[in-house]
């Protein structure tokens, strides 16, 4: 059974000192809470403070980007090398960086091998815009996004996808849990051609895009979806805390039915 995870993209939000407040606030209930993997996003700049908040816990931390290269003369960015010292996961080929900073698909290619080549766990997001999915083109889309992104890569073990289908980031406007579950489902049937069948099995694949606390159950409650990568509501502690809690809830209920 996949352990589900919930997964908080900070954006571009938070000072180092409002990252820290918010830290604060979340990590005692965040603690508590098991059978789920928790991990936050900060902004790079308090990846460091959040990781001296969050030692000790269960609570696991994830860059919102990377560099490719090693080291050198690239001026404001960042190496896979320093990330990995900070934390275990980085989101790579989020849509907002693919749509604002040019990122093709070869491109993140290169992040997911540099992430991978330091041990660092992707976080790798592909989703539809509004026009492919009304044009029909989801499948064509997605399919492509995933070959891409994975192009050459011998099986990650670590990897995890995120389905975010861009029109339902920051929209308010989610997809039902039947469509994320269809398409996730779709994605998963592309790993197991890719890869092997039970790779495909094994691999956690969330949705994102306009999650609250009023619909996380519709989309966990889904056989499909292995948890969600939450924008906005992951910025306020309560609505966090309850996203991971019902989460941690429906999956006790799943594995009483399994036993
Ligand atoms: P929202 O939850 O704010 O729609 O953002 C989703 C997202 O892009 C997470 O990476």
């Amino acid at each position: 059974m996949r352990v589900p995870m919930i997964a908080g993209n900070w954006k571009m939000n938070t000072t180092v000192n409002e990252a820290t407040a918010l830290v604060n606030e979340m990590r005692p209930g965040l603690d508590e809470i098991d059978k789920v993997d928790k991990v936050i996003c900060p902004p790079f700049i308090s990846l460091a403070a959040v990781k001296e908040l969050i030692k000790g816990s269960s609570i696991q931390l994830g860059a919102q980007n990377i560099y490719f290269k090693e080291k050198g003369a690239y001026t404001g960015e960042i190496s896979p090398l320093m990330l990995a010292d900070l934390c275990e996961f980085v989101i790579i080929g989020h849509s907002e960086r693919r749509q604002y900073f040019n990122e093709t698909g070869e491109i993140v290619n290169k992040k997911v091998r540099a992430a991978l080549r330091v041990g660092l766990k992707p976080i790798l997001c592909i989703g539809e815009r509004l026009e492919e999915n009304e044009t029909g083109k989801t499948e064509e889309v997605v399919t492509k996004q995933l070959r891409s992104s994975l192009a050459g890569i011998k099986y990650p073990s670590d990897l995890v996808i995120a389905y975010e289908p861009v029109w339902a980031i920051g929209t308010g406007k989610a997809a039902t849990g039947e469509q994320a579950n269809e398409t996730i489902g779709l994605i998963r049937r592309n790993i197991a051609k890719l890869y092997d069948k039970e790779i495909a099995e094994n691999l956690r694949i969330l949705y994102g895009g306009s999650v609250t606390t009023e619909n996380i159950a519709e989309f966990v409650e889904q056989p499909e979806i292995g948890g969600a990568l939450v924008g906005g509501a992951s910025l306020k502690a309560a609505e966090f805390l309850s996203i991971v809690k019902q989460t941690s809830e429906i999956r006790v209920v799943r594995e009483a039915q399994e036993a």
